[in-house]
């Protein structure tokens, strides 16, 4: 089995003339490799298993593939087979092809960024090796709309211990992110004649889009230093409100205790929460801030995600969904058409239930930890007229700049430098936000690898005093 899928080779499309065999397969793999649908390194089927596929003699596939040999596209290597040769010399065609341009961003510093150098290749490659070894032939069909059993039970598990949620595996859905999540509570929302929905007034400019598309208006909640302002959800005559309690994003204060309890005794209205605890797992000050759900787990919906911990390319997030909004969530996710990939969500169960996705949290922790020591130590030496705030949890911190220094400046300054970053307006849910406070910088620290991190801070630096 194993070596009839290694000596299967890739799925060609070529047709036939059936006059000139030869002559068409030699043409079309030509064409294939001058116009780069056969890419540089690209291993050819073996030419048993071409010619059976096209039902033609072996000879006529082993002939084809000796004259681009001859020619210089193919090459043969004992024990690898036949590929398209590496830098083959380009067609007129793709000669004269338009140069496109676009500014290169070489160090993406938008705020939450995780560092995608620190996914934990060989813990998955083992859990994906192990989910797929156990795996039954039913648990590669169609899956569940709410994801896989193993991985809801995992997860209700995982986030009572390490969040403090109140969650039973039944009450887990898996979803393609928070992203996801969030478009289909926004969507039940709706369909249950919800109208308005309150946001943070500094928040991810997406979350705000997805909401506004499920038909949502938006009502703005102003953000101090204890968090979003919840007192005024009472009399804001909304239906739900998002937010961010555990580190606010992107300004990064906690919500404080006081109005917790303030946005629980809103809950029990009949209010809807949307809990986003995208970076709850990444507090480096030793308090311990539990999920806000455990205070209210009827009305709030908890929504987390494996962007940071593994990797956005894991592509998967979880709600708490509490009862009411469950089969509306549940509906509009069926009528998406999506569906999270069941062996992802099969490797993600290993790796959590196996304590390997603590392991990476407290290994990303650390390594976070560090980061934020050095930025803060290069910033006080490079820029001590700019003030960090908000380093206290996540992976982006707030930079307030120096007197007289604008937020568009500095952009413009970092893209020169190969940086991309926002001014904190760029994250405000309206216009009176957006000229509310001090210019200020959103940076992460998650993103770039450790060996650029130094140069990362010194465009930074750079970036400031350009616009000074
Ligand atoms: C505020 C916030 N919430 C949630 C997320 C995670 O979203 P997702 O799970 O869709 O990757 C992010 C990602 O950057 C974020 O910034």
């Amino acid at each position: 089995m194993a070596d009839d899928w290694a000596n299967a080779g890739l799925d060609l499309h070529v047709v036939l003339d059936p006059r000139h065999k030869v002559q068409s397969l030699e043409r079309a793999l030509r064409d294939a490799i001058d116009d780069g649908s056969l890419a540089a390194g690209t291993r050819l089927p073996a030419s048993r298993a071409l010619a059976a596929d096209l039902g033609i003699a072996r000879n006529s596939v082993v002939e084809a593939y000796e004259r681009l040999l001859g020619e210089g596209r193919l090459e043969a290597r004992v024990g690898s087979g036949t590929r398209v040769r590496e830098r083959i010399a380009p067609s007129p065609a793709s000669a004269l092809a338009p140069v496109t341009r676009s500014t290169r961003f070489e160090l993406d510093l938008r705020g939450g960024l995780p560092d995608a150098s620190a996914f934990p290749r060989s813990a998955w490659l083992a859990a994906m090796r192990e989910a797929l070894a156990e795996a039954s032939s039913a648990s590669l069909g169609y899956g569940p709309t709410e994801g896989v059993a193993p991985l809801r039970a995992a997860l209700a598990e995982y986030l009572a211990r390490a969040r403090g949620v109140r969650a039973q595996a039944g009450d887990v859905i898996v979803t393609h992110g928070f992203g996801e999540l969030l478009a289909l509570v926004a969507r039940a929302i709706a369909t249950r004649g919800g109208r308005r929905i309150a946001v943070e007034a500094y928040g991810h400019v997406s979350h705000r889009e997805v909401l506004e598309a499920a038909g949502l208006e938006l009502v703005p909640l102003a953000v101090d230093a204890e968090g979003v302002d919840v007192a005024r959800l009472h009399d804001a005559a909304v239906d739900a409100v998002l937010l961010t309690p555990a580190h606010q994003f992107p300004t990064g204060v906690p919500l404080s205790s006081a109005r917790r309890a303030s946005l629980a005794e809103w809950a029990a209205t009949g209010g809807i929460v949307i809990e986003d605890d995208y970076d709850g797992e990444f507090r480096f000050d030793g308090r311990s801030i539990g999920a806000f759900q455990s205070l209210a787990p009827d009305s709030t919906v908890y929504g987390g995600t494996a962007s940071k911990a593994l990797s956005p390319a894991v592509g998967i997030g979880w709600g708490v969904v509490p009862p009411m909004l469950r089969d509306g969530v549940l509906a509009a996710r069926r009528r998406t058409g999506a569906a999270t990939d069941a062996i992802g969500q099969a490797a993600l169960a290993v790796l959590v239930a196996s304590g390997g996705y603590d392991r990476s949290v407290r290994t990303l922790r650390t390594r976070y930890r560090a980061r934020r020591e050095r930025f803060e130590g290069l910033l006080a030496e490079g820029a001590p007229d700019a003030k960090v705030l908000g380093l206290a949890a996540g992976l982006h911190c707030l930079l307030e700049l120096p007197e007289g220094v604008r937020e568009e400046d500095v952009v413009a300054a970092g893209a020169e430098r190969g940086l991309r970053f926002d001014g904190l307006a760029a994250y405000a849910a309206d216009r009176a936000t957006a000229s509310s406070r001090p210019p200020t910088m959103v940076v992460g620290f998650g993103a770039p690898p450790d060996l650029r991190f130094e140069q990362a801070v010194a465009a930074v630096i750079a970036s400031i005093d350009a616009a000074r």
